[in-house]
């Protein structure tokens, strides 16, 4: 059996992994598919077969994969084949996220065969304190598409079946090294904050309904509500809302805003693994 398929798997509130993921596989000539876990919020089991590539991409929150995202990640089972990794980060740093990652696919019962850490626009950014704003770019797009060209060719993709080594018909490949560090850092989020949204503005056009990954947010009675007890800090509410009426005004968020403006702005270059 050889790889026939590409599966794209991401958890990805404000779309920069999955624009990256998007942007990897577009060099592949094999039939894509995806599964979105920010969306996935049912208790269904996902496998995915050996002849299939699994492109994972979440984000990275305090260093490492957000709590709900990795709980998603349980239920998407391997079957042996090969996956590469990508995190993104808004221009911080990714920590030990990637390394979480390549430790949680492999327990998934997949085999790591690339890595890569990419720079998305960070979830707090806004026109005024605007961090790694319109991250991905075009530079990092074609990064991302080029990188998926390693990666075939670490695969033998892209030679002949005789030059194929094993009986899955790909390489023998050995795992990326991936930095981070064991155990990994923690980091206990914020709880009980929530964007707000500005009722003299809102269209009521559900946009932010839809975005929220844990359906803390809700129109009732003509008004958007939102339950901050289970926010999870996205900001998918906030960038999707067509008319900028949903934003944050939490006193911590800005405090972050304002350190992450003083000390990340200096453009930040994906690493790869391979
Ligand atoms: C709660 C939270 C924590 C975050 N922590 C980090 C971090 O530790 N380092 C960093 O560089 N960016 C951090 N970010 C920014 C995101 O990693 C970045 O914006 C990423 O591109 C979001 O991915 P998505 O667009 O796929 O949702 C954080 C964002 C949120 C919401």
């Amino acid at each position: 059996m050889s790889t026939k398929k590409i599966r794209e798997i991401y958890f990805s509130p404000t779309n920069t992994g999955r624009i990256i993921a998007d942007a990897f596989s577009s060099s592949f000539n094999l039939i894509p598919s995806s599964l979105d876990l920010t969306r996935d919020k049912g208790m269904g089991e996902h496998t995915v077969l050996a002849d299939e590539l699994a492109v994972f991409a979440l984000p990275v929150y305090g260093g490492r994969l957000p709590a709900i995202a990795v709980e998603r990640m349980k239920r998407v089972h391997g079957t042996g084949g090969p996956a590469v990794l990508l995190v993104l980060y808004g221009n911080r740093h990714y920590d030990d996220a990637l390394l979480e990652l390549k430790d949680l696919a492999e327990d998934q019962g997949f085999s790591a065969v690339a890595g890569g850490a990419f720079i998305g626009e960070h979830s707090y950014s806004n026109s005024t304190a605007p961090v790694a704003e319109g991250r991905p770019d075009k530079k990092d797009l074609s990064l991302a598409a080029e990188f998926g060209v390693s990666v075939q060719k670490k695969l033998g993709l892209l030679s002949s079946p005789d030059e194929r080594k094993d009986l899955k018909g790909l390489k023998v490949f050995q795992p990326p090294v991936i930095p981070g560090n064991s155990p990994y850092k923690t980091w206990t989020p914020p709880e009980g904050i929530a964007p707000e949204t500005a009722d003299t503005t809102c269209i009521l056009c559900g946009k932010c309904v839809a975005a929220c990954p844990v359906d803390a947010v809700k129109i009732e009675a003509e008004q958007v509500k939102t339950a901050a007890a289970s926010c999870i800090m996205c900001s998918g509410c906030v960038k999707s809302c067509a008319v900028g009426s949903r934003s944050w005004n939490d006193p911590d968020i800005q405090k972050i805003s304002d350190w992450l403006v003083a000390t990340c702005i200096s453009r930040r270059e994906p690493e790869l693994f391979l």
